[in-house]
């Protein structure tokens, strides 16, 4: 079975971007891949968090991967910050990347743009995040388009490592998914979704309630025309609403197209509201269940135990490696 590796930062609420981007993949492919998700809470202090906000983020963020289907019977899901693997292997691949390279990513370009004070480690992300797929031998990393330049550093630097030291590595493929793979924000279409945004109208949270969800729907962005036609290029806001409506209407765009054929913006801002809240209700039902449950850390800790196992092995392959500490019998 060929291994799989993915991660969420736990920094704000957790968007349609992300479940459609990344988290909706996850509970289809646990099913025919051994797979690792992770609450990646080591990639989120390379910008300010409070440390109250950051503990619920993470076990909100736990438990909304449960919540929206993951199941700790299939796929092992863990906190980041619990496996000590993951900045010990990290601190090995920063040793393996050029200062160069990394402030070339347009996420690092993004982040630290306009900040005075940019922390060393919104630099060395991306070793990180190598390491963490890396650990696992992992095949296939499904994600966000965003992603993509990591992914290819990813690879870069575990050929890097296999060449200088010893081949060790399996070279990971990024796996996007056919629609959803860059949802774009509601209030400006040629923006990402993101959760950092601080315009909340921009985004949908997986947790925000059908009257907002309704209120950030009917407020989004389209144009001037008025009909119900698919033209990324051009008509990007109304694009954007028909690929989130097909994901989770399980529809085309041509036949969601038709089915709007001579009705306007406010039916058919009606019908997304209603695709989007049939689907999420039952999600944050089992969330908020979860979030009061002892189960929550009864699977983190065995997710955490799991992952450390694995995780040392492919520590101890990479120590070996590079000639770190003593050679034991
Ligand atoms: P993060 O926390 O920003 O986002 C989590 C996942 O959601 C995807 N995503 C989107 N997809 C479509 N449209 C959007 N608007 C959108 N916004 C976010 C992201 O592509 C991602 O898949 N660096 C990663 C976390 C990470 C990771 C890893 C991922 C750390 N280590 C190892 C994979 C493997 C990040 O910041 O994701």
């Amino acid at each position: 079975m060929k291994t799989i590796f993915s991660g969420i930062q736990p920094s704000g609420s957790v968007t349609l971007g992300n479940y459609l981007g990344a988290m909706k993949q996850f509970v289809e492919l646990q099913n025919d891949y051994h797979c690792y998700f992770c609450v990646v809470d080591q990639h989120a202090i390379t910008v300010p968090q409070d440390r109250l906000a950051l503990r619920q983020n993470i076990r909100s963020l736990a438990a909304l991967y449960l919540a929206i289907g993951i199941d700790p019977e299939k796929a092992i899901l863990f906190v980041q910050s619990e496996v000590p693997a993951h900045a010990q292997a990290g601190w090995m691949m920063q040793s393996v990347s050029y200062i160069g390279e990394l402030e070339r990513m347009t996420q690092f370009k993004d982040k630290s743009s306009g900040r005075e004070a940019v922390s060393a480690s919104l630099l060395t992300y991306p070793p990180l995040m190598a390491a963490d797929i890396l650990l696992y031998g992992t095949d296939l990393v499904p994600v966000g388009d965003d992603q993509k330049q990591h992914i290819e550093l990813t690879r870069d630097l575990a050929e890097r490592f296999n060449k200088k030291y010893n081949d060790i590595f399996t070279i990971p493929e990024i796996r996007l998914p056919k629609t959803g793979a860059r949802i774009m924000s509601l209030a400006e279409p040629a923006k990402k979704m993101s959760k950092s945004d601080p315009n909340t109208k921009s985004f949908i949270s997986m947790l925000d309630d059908p009257k907002l969800i309704e209120k950030k729907i009917k407020s989004a962005v389209t144009d001037s025309e008025g009909t119900i036609r698919y033209d990324k290029e051009n008509r990007p806001g109304i694009s954007n609403l028909l690929s989130i409506y097909s994901i989770f209407s399980g529809e085309t765009i041509e036949e969601i197209e038709q089915k709007y054929d001579g009705k306007g913006y406010g039916d058919f801002k009606t019908g997304l509201a209603k695709v989007i809240i049939n689907e999420l209700a039952p999600i944050q039902e089992r969330y908020y269940e979860l979030m009061e449950s002892e189960e929550l850390d009864r699977i983190l800790d065995d997710g955490a135990e799991r992952a450390n196992r694995a995780a040392k092995k492919m520590l101890k392959k990479m120590e070996n490696a590079m000639g770190l500490g003593r050679k034991r019998k």
